[in-house]
């Protein structure tokens, strides 16, 4: 029995879900697609799975398999049906409570299509291990290869995922995730779904997506980021925030700054029936894949070297007043790390090693910062781009039907939405003030 906690990340539509799978999907779409443009962002859902034990990880295992041959031979059947002449209501009522092997023989018979023909990848999905190899690192003075043993991802298909021949022959399954002992019948998928973590979010409380660059000081790096603030990068982040926004009406408003991006739902929210999970991965999974398809635009000289991803967490707030806190916060901390940032490549560009430069600021406050920028010639830091001081915010604005259509249609008092992106104050109560329909509420605290 193995003894380690067993955890599997899965998603709605069968992929492994992180903001990285997104990011690869969108950048590797034209290598398999090169004549179809992606119109739109895929997202995908994530949950997790927790297998306590080696068995319920081969019964998972089992239960995904199977699934993938019902929902196949069952779409093969739809699918000829419906090219021999049948509305797809139609060919659904015909199969209704049809076995395997009757869909089996409807193949054979009235199409003539030998379904264990199929592709292997389409009947039985498919597996990435990570197998040992041994990379050639370099050659020594003799011209003898300098071998490093490296793990590699395979792809492969069986027959049985969840069976002790296949698991048992692949040394890196049985190392890390121990043996299967015996061979499992059919599972019954609510053992399984026992296992899943579902966590719904708390029920009338605002709820906080915030999203965050993994890695993102490599990643400015690599590609060569202004310091410490790259305007390109940063309307990237923005105008994917607006397409979240737009894609997820429930948002209500967002704020960004750096790698990040909070969003906020309304608190009646009822996306995904506030599944957390659920919501986390579909808001960091579209932001990711807009990030890639957006790249281009905002960098048109400068190639995405490789995929980004992002992580996000949800947290509620139980009050209006709470979430003004809690972006509040972030705004507070947008300016001390610009104000911070700012002074520190200052210092580098004047001279001085990363190291020096920290422990020039080393507990420095606000104003002798600002006397420090001073000396480089920012003699009013107020006067730096707002968008680097203040963070970007991004939400729904209503405005008048009749000031957008200038056709001349009436508007009677009909309003529309837009999601806008602002630069502005946000912890001032005056912004909340004049913008009532955010949180749906005046605070008329002046
Ligand atoms: P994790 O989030 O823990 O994975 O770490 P991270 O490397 O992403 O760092 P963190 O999220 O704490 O901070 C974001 C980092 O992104 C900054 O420290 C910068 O290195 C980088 N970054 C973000 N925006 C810019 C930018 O406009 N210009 C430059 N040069 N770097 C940026
Ligand atoms: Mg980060």
């Amino acid at each position: 029995m193995g003894s380690a906690m067993n955890t599997v990340l899965f998603s709605r539509r069968q992929q492994l879900s992180t903001g990285g799978v997104q990011a690869e999907y969108v950048l590797r779409w034209k290598e398999f697609f090169p004549y179809k443009e992606l119109r739109y962002a895929p997202s995908f859902c994530a949950r997790v799975i927790c297998c306590a034990t080696i068995e319920v990880l081969q019964s998972y295992l089992s239960w995904r398999q199977n699934e993938c041959h019902v929902n196949n031979q069952n779409d093969t059947c739809l699918y000829e049906l419906v090219r021999h002449g049948k509305t797809e209501k139609e060919a659904q009522e015909f199969l209704k409570g049809t076995q395997k092997n009757e869909k089996h023989a409807l193949l054979f018979e009235q199409f003539g299509i030998n379904y264990e023909k199929l592709s292997v990848m389409v009947r039985q999905g498919s597996c990435i291990l990570k197998t040992q190899m041994e990379d050639i690192v370099k050659y020594n003075e003799n011209g003898v290869p300098v071998k490093r043993p490296r793990k590699r991802p395979i792809i492969v298909h069986s027959k049985n995922v969840a069976g002790t021949s296949f698991w048992n022959e692949h040394e890196s399954l049985l190392k890390e995730l121990g043996c299967f002992v015996k061979n499992i019948g059919k599972v019954d998928p609510d053992f399984v779904r026992s296992f899943q973590f579902e966590k719904k979010l708390m029920p009338s409380t605002w709820i906080v997506i915030r999203i965050d660059g993994c890695h993102f000081h490599s990643f400015s790096k690599d590609h060569e980021f202004v310091k410490p603030n790259d305007e390109r990068a940063l309307n990237l982040m923005n105008s994917c925030a607006v397409a979240v926004v737009t894609e997820f009406q429930d948002i209500v408003f967002s704020y960004g700054v750096s790698d990040e991006y909070s969003f906020v739902l309304k608190k009646d929210s009822q996306l995904y029936q506030r599944r957390e999970s659920d919501i986390a991965s579909a808001i960091v999974s579209f932001f990711t894949s807009m990030y890639v398809m957006k790249w281009k635009y905002f960098f048109p000289r400068k190639e995405l070297k490789y995929t980004p991803f992002f992580d996000g967490r949800a947290v509620c707030y139980p009050s209006s007043q709470i979430l003004r806190d809690y972006l509040a916060w972030r705004q507070v901390d947008c300016h001390i790390n610009n104000q911070y940032n700012t002074c520190f490549w200052e210092l580098v560009k004047s001279g001085k090693s990363e190291r020096e430069a920290q422990n020039v600021l080393k507990g420095t406050q606000t104003l002798e910062k600002m006397e420090l920028l001073k000396q480089f010639g920012i003699s009013d830091y107020n006067k730096l781009p707002v968008m680097f001081r203040q963070g970007s915010s991004a939400y729904w604005e209503k405005e008048d039907i009749s000031l957008v259509e200038e056709k001349g249609a009436a508007s009677n008092g009909k309003c529309q939405k837009k999601v806008i992106l602002e630069h502005c104050n946000i912890i001032e109560p005056s912004f909340w003030n004049s913008h009532p329909n955010i949180l749906g509420e005046k605070l008329d605290i002046l």
